[in-house]
Formats: C-alpha cells, structure tokens, sequence
C-alpha cells in the first residue's frame, strides 16, 4: 500500500519543535509552539500541580477506566471554571461537560457531534486562525469558510469588517470562535464587540464554537471569560472547547473539556448521550491522570489561589517580555513601530515579519516562529532577548 504514496507535509507548528530539536545551533531559540516558558528557558511543572500529583498519588487506589465522559468530580469543576459557578448555565444544569484529550480533543469530538446534526453546516473560522482549526474541522468533514479578523495595515482588529461577513452566516452554520487570546495573532475582542457579536449569533441562528484554550492568560481567569458568559445569558446553543494545557501546564497530561450549552436541562441529558457515542469510537473514555490533578487544584481553596499566584505569574512575564521586546528592537535600531506587540494579549504576537524574514532566521539564526510571523513570547527570556533582537534587525536588512 504504502509504496504509492507521499509522505504528508511536516505540522506547521509541532513540525517545528521536530526541527528544532535537531538543530545545532548552540543560540537556538524556539519561539515556535505554544508552550510557556520560564525565564530559564525550561517548561515548569506548577508547584500547584506537583502538590495535587503527591496527594493524587498517595490516594489513589485504581487504575480502572474512568466513564467516558470522565470524572464528574472534573467535569463539574471545569464548568464552574469556563461558564462560572454563578451563571445560569451552570446553576440550571443545562450544560454538560466531558473530559476531552486537550483542546483539540475537545473541538474533534465537538466538530464529529456537529457533523451528525448538521451534516450540511459550514465551518467559519477567523482569517487568520490556528492552522488546525482548518484540520480538525475539515477532517469531520466539513467545508471550511474564512471570515475577516485580522488587519495586516492597523495590525489590530478588522471590526467592521468581521461583522460585516458574521452577518452573512446563515443558521445553522458554525462559528469558531477565540475566546480571549487570539491565535496567532494576540489580537482580542474588547467587551463591547463581544456584545455585538453575541447579538448577531442571536440574529442570525449560527451556532458558536468557543475555543478556549489560554483562560488566565489575557487578564484573568474571569476576566478572560466574558465572551462564554455572554453567549451563556443570550440562551444560544453553543459550545465551548477548554484545554488545561497552558493555564495548568499540563500538556502532555491531554487535560482539556468540550462544554456544549443548551437550551434546558432536558436537552442537556440529550446532548450528552450523543456527546459520548462519539467519545466511545474515538477513544473510548479519556486519560485520568491530569484531570483529577487539576481536579484536586480546583477543589482546595489553598491550591487554588496558589494556582492562580502562578498563572499570574506567567502572564505578567509574557507581559514584561512583549515590552522587552518592543524596547530591545527599537534599541537595536530596527525600523518600523513595533508598539502594536505589547497591545496584543496572551502567548502570541502576530510580528509582521514577512515569511523571508522567518525563514531566513530559522535557517541563519535557529531562531524558530511559525509562518506567517507568530511569535511565542514565552519563549523569550532575558538571556536570548537581545541574541533574538539583533537578529531581527539583521534579518530586516538581509532578508525582507
Ligand atoms: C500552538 O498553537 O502552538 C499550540 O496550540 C500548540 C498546538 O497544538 O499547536
């Protein structure tokens, strides 16, 4: 079989980490992959989650199959997190949650239960979106659609122009939508835009999918959450994909939930039974492990604020480095206004810097961004800043 046929194409982004790996370059710096990392350029475990992993592992007694939804205990806890323990969504039990293998777990079970309901939907995702966004939603088998987002000239928010086209989905189309954090472009919804954007959904009958993947790392973990918490009074069915990832660290733990909000709590009963016969032939029922870690985080008013000291901490030095970044290219002398980098929010910021420019410093520097120009601040730190900085401006003069 396979003598016929070609390799497929590295991924845009993890493919990235493959080559990075093999790269050597003693001044490497992998600004690829949204991972966090410290200022010593290391992937922390949380104390948060070391502590929850000790008490998880003294307690536990089995290592039975959890329900295919995952563990209630979990699944309650991520939804007082995403929707709020005080919204109606929550409170009158109409929405459920499943523990889904990290966010791209949880939007692959939601575009294959779409799939079944909405055979016909087309799926609308922001130009420019997370390059798998087209995969996942396009292997379920759906035709895929862009509508504006971003503007290259303003390098902010193309408002008027992504409700102009949001106006224009019919009922019964998808929506994908990025909660707080954009990417890759780090460029959000203010309050008010939000608004108009729940108010169109509710016009015109399309159906909003959430991806929610960076919870904390825009303002806040409630701050972050506004735009879930509006669709949740408009009474929309929506659904809403969460990871843990990134605001617990845990990565390769595939801790992530797929929330799909209805009308009443009877439709909820419904939605769940299908939600899990799609869980049972993707995988059957979900890993254990980081769940009832975060579970227990979620749970102890202790680790909790402990939790939230420590994803502030991230943030505010995701933060520091955008503005260490704006402050290091205007000292290297690079042209151009790079302010536009420390009004973006979470892990991305959508450089500018043209596809010659990457690859040239992938190649010349093993300096490592995804096309198109995403940078992952995170991967910055005061040791490589001015190494990265220099590079940038050599690049601009060589390559662009
Ligand atoms: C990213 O965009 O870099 C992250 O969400 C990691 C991934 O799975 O692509």
């Amino acid at each position: 079989m396979w003598k016929n046929i070609q390799p497929a194409p590295p991924d845009s982004i993890l493919g990235l980490t493959e080559q990075f790996k093999k790269d050597q370059n003693p001044h490497k710096v992998n600004l690829g992959v949204g991972v966090y990392k410290d200022n010593s350029g290391k992937t922390p475990i949380l104390a948060a989650v070391k502590k929850a992993e000790q008490m998880l592992l003294a307690a536990e007694t089995s290592k039975s199959y959890l329900p295919i939804s995952g563990d209630p205990a979990y699944d309650r806890a991520v939804q007082k997190l995403v929707l709020g323990a005080e919204s109606d969504a929550f409170q009158s039990a109409r929405a459920v949650t499943v523990h889904a293998p990290g966010g791209t777990g949880a939007l692959k079970v939601g575009a294959d239960l779409l799939k079944r309901f909405m055979p016909e939907a087309r799926v609308w995702v922001s130009s420019p979106t997370w390059a798998n966004h087209n995969g996942i939603f396009g292997d379920a088998g759906f035709a895929i659609k862009n509508y504006s987002y971003y503007n290259p000239e303003t390098r902010g928010l193309d408002f008027d122009r992504m409700i102009a086209d949001l106006g224009r989905v019919p009922a019964g189309d998808i929506v994908v939508l990025h909660t707080c954090c954009h990417n890759p472009s780090g460029v959000d919804l203010d309050q008010g835009q939000w608004d108009e954007v729940v108010r169109l959904a509710e016009q015109q009958g399309w159906i909003p999918f959430l991806d929610f993947a960076y919870q904390g790392f825009g303002d806040g973990v409630v701050e972050d959450r506004y735009a879930v918490e509006r669709f949740g009074t408009a009474g929309i069915d929506f659904l809403v994909a969460s990871s843990f990832s990134k605001n617990f660290g845990l990565y390769n733990e595939r801790t992530g939930a797929l929330t799909v909000i209805c009308p009443g709590a009877d439709e909820a009963i419904v939605a769940l039974s299908h939600v899990k016969t799609v869980i049972r032939t993707n995988y059957s029922n979900p890993p254990a492990h980081g769940g009832l870690a975060a579970t227990i985080i979620l749970e102890d008013s202790q680790l909790y604020e402990q939790w939230l000291a420590e994803l502030a901490d991230m943030r505010v030095r995701i933060k520091d480095m955008r503005k260490r970044l704006v402050q290091g290219l205007a000292d290297c002398g690079v042209a151009g206004d790079f302010s536009f980098i420390e009004k973006q929010r979470g892990m991305f910021s959508f450089s500018g810097l043209s596809d010659n420019v990457v690859n040239w410093l992938r190649t010349e520097k093993g300096i490592y961004m995804v096309g198109g120009g995403r940078i992952n601040l995170a991967g910055l730190t005061t040791d490589n800043i001015d190494y990265v900085c220099r590079a940038i401006g050599e690049a601009m003069e060589t390559a662009a």
